[in-house]
């Protein structure tokens, strides 16, 4: 079931979602060579504590940190730990923050250190992938006008889009429905409707699509190696268009 949300709501949501995105524009300066994904846990979770959020991830369905740290061929859901950044990794920082009982959903990647050619052009291609589905969630177009319109361009510039790991609905509880494939058929799936709210959060590979779990049954990673990247922000569907909730500065 579609829980529709209030403008009141909405403006709730906004206000996690500053929380979400002020963490995000912090770590811009934070991550660095050296750094170990714990320390940007922490960091994470001290901004958000001290913003007067929740950090929603603890605990969930057993997940043990406030954030997600995916670095280089981790998919999603990589497990905060020891390991050291290093120059050329790409790490993606996916979090949910509480305040006032709403919530909101960003993740986005940061390259350490130098670029080189793929990360940069990975790193562009997903950014712009979430943007061109985001162009899409407008009241009267469907589910899938998203999921088409990020699949054609990833897979154009010869990338792929990850099947096993979708978008959802969001509100008072992390997950609601429906479901946001970022891969299907233009004009297929649900009506969008005024006052829903989703996340777009595609993550894109350099090889093949296909995941595989690790043995902490959380972090997925490609099965070929390959980097994976991401970018989501939570987003309100308005009369007015999309309306992002975890909107950063430039
Ligand atoms: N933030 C994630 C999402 O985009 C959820 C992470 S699962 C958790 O849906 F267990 F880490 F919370
Ligand atoms: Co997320």
């Amino acid at each position: 079931m579609i829980i529709i949300k209030t403008e009141e709501e909405i403006e709730k949501m906004d206000r996690a979602g500053d929380i979400v995105s002020g963490m995000h524009e912090a770590l811009r300066d934070f991550i660095e060579v050296g750094k170990t994904t714990k320390e940007i846990n922490d960091f994470c979770e001290e901004y958000i504590r001290s913003h007067g959020g929740i950090p929603s991830q603890i605990n969930y369905q057993g997940y043990p940190y406030a954030t997600c740290t995916s670095v280089n061929d981790e998919i999603c859901h990589g497990f905060p730990t020891d390991y050291k950044l290093q120059n050329h990794d790409i790490i993606t920082v996916d979090t949910v923050v509480e305040l006032d009982g709403f919530l909101a959903d960003s993740a986005w990647s940061y390259q350490v250190g130098e670029p080189t050619e793929l990360t940069k052009k990975l790193m562009d291609v997903t950014k712009e992938a979430l943007y061109i589905g985001i162009e899409q969630a407008v009241v009267g177009n469907r589910l899938g006008d998203i999921g088409f319109a990020i699949q054609d361009f990833v897979e154009s510039q010869g990338f792929s889009v990850v099947r096993d790991f979708t978008g959802h609905g969001i509100g008072k509880e992390m997950h609601e429905d429906p479901m946001v494939l970022h891969y299907g058929k233009a004009g297929r799936g649900q009506r969008l409707i005024e006052g829903m709210v989703l996340t777009i959060e595609p993550m894109v590979n350099t090889g093949k699509w296909n995941s595989k779990l690790d043995s902490n049954g959380w972090t997925a990673r490609t099965v070929d190696k390959g980097l994976s990247c991401q970018y989501e922000h939570t987003l309100a569907i308005t009369k007015d268009g999309p309306r992002i909730l975890t909107l950063q500065k430039d």
